[in-house]
């Protein structure tokens, strides 16, 4: 195991009705002018975000509401949302949604408090500064509610790039699971191939002898496995939206990346997809991540036999384990088409001719310096060889 420094200090109110604690825990944390930022309507649909407002009030909390953060949120807002927060003098940003308005939300904290463009952040800069930001969550996915991360689509190009600090970790987070029980089956699948990946990606590591990190992922993959299916089945299944509502989180807070090597291929090559079709990122996820898998197997080939015997109950051939490795690929593929993710380029909405733009966007754009990957390192024709597949 590598050393590693590891600080995760946000505060998690999980359960029925704590978003009516949105307010109290606002108070706690020192705000007391809020900038509520959320997307595109389904928390005002769902009476959400009067839920939430009616909980600021209750505190005598100021606050302005700024909505409309797309799905791979957008520049254009993050701009409007620093303005707002400048002119208004915002000390505390709570974003009521999902990853997409809580990763525009961070772009704003961020920004806020810096005299440069916010985009220098998501072009290597690090944030060593934001405003304090909580978080209701509505979807159990990116992970960012727990995460120091935020991923932003800058307009002028369509690169979609993320950015990390400490900074940005949520002060508090609200997981109430039953805020989730709106989401279309499809949204709610597409979460679980996300929450899967971010454990992936963290198991496709370099370093040696990290049983401890290696096991928390297995147990997170089975639970996605036997909760994922029972929430597609019953929406309103509140036990199965909790399991995936905690497994979410611990994804991707690092506690299950600490101390070894990540890999990052399959996000940095679907980021691409998302930006240029737009398409949701864990439905980009499900059609990348098996390629991927299969491309860079021979890499490893005992490690993605672990993982297909120890989540996917597959038998191990010591004699051939390159077949225990590909049956786990497999079954992986399976288990996301089963949920209703789509299997390939086309269904995703994804175009032939634009992969040779997409590989070098993927390695090159912006501030990319010419290769990808944690786990193998990955030159442009990989990288179109991969979305080929
Ligand atoms: O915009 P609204 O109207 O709220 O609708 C959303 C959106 O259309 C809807 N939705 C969310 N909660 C709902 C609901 N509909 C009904 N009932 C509810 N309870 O679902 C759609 C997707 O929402 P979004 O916030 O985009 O989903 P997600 O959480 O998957 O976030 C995706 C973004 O996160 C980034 C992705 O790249 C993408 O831009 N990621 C962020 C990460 C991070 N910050 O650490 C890591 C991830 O790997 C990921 O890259
Ligand atoms: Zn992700």
């Amino acid at each position: 195991m590598e050393n590693f420094t590891f600080y995760a200090p946000t505060y998690f109110a999980f359960g029925k009705d704590t978003e009516n604690e949105a307010g109290k825990y606002i108070k706690k944390f020192g705000g007391t002018k809020v900038l509520i930022h959320f997307g595109g309507g389904s928390v005002v649909a769902s009476g959400l975000l009067d839920r939430v407002k009616a909980s600021l009030d209750k505190e005598n909390i100021a606050y302005i509401e700024l909505g409309g953060a797309k799905p791979n949120p957008r520049s254009g807002l993050v701009y409007k949302g620093i303005e707002i927060c400048k002119k208004e003098t915002i000390d505390f940003i709570l974003a009521v949604g999902g990853g997409s308005a809580i990763d525009s939300a961070k772009a704003i904290a961020a920004g806020a408090v810096y005299e440069g463009d916010f985009w220098d952040y998501y072009q290597g800069k690090e944030v060593k500064e934001a405003l304090p930001l909580g978080t209701v969550l509505t979807i159990s996915a990116a992970g960012s509610e727990g995460s120091g991360d935020s991923v932003i689509t800058h307009e002028n190009g369509m690169y979609k790039r993320a950015t990390s600090g400490e900074a940005l970790r949520p002060k508090f987070s609200i997981l109430n699971p039953a805020l989730t029980q709106t989401l279309p089956s499809y949204q709610t699948a597409c979460g679980i191939t996300d929450i899967m990946a971010h454990l992936y990606e963290r198991y496709l590591t370099n370093t040696q002898d990290v049983e401890v990190t290696d096991r928390m992922i297995e147990a997170l993959l089975l639970t996605m496995i036997t909760e994922g299916p029972k929430a597609i089945a019953d929406p309103n299944n509140y036990e199965a939206r909790a399991n995936i509502m905690w497994a979410g989180m611990m994804a991707h807070n690092n506690s299950c990346g600490v101390g070894r090597s990540q890999d990052w291929t399959s996000h940095a090559i679907e980021h691409e997809l998302s930006a240029l079709y737009d398409c949701a990122h864990g439905a980009g996820l499900a059609v990348v991540m098996p390629a991927v898998m299969t491309y860079n197997m021979h890499h490893n080939i005992m490690r993605f036999a672990q993982v297909a015997c120890r989540v996917w109950g597959c038998q191990m051939d010591f004699n051939h384990p390159e077949i225990t490795a590909k049956a786990g690929i497999e079954a992986l593929r399976q288990f996301l088409i089963s949920i209703g993710m789509p299997k390939n380029f086309e269904e995703l909405g994804a175009r032939e001719e634009d992969i040779e733009k997409l590989a070098y966007i993927a390695c090159y754009g912006d501030v990319n310096n010419g290769t990808l990957g944690g786990f193998v390192t990955l030159k442009q024709e990989d990288v179109e060889k991969i979305y080929r597949l």
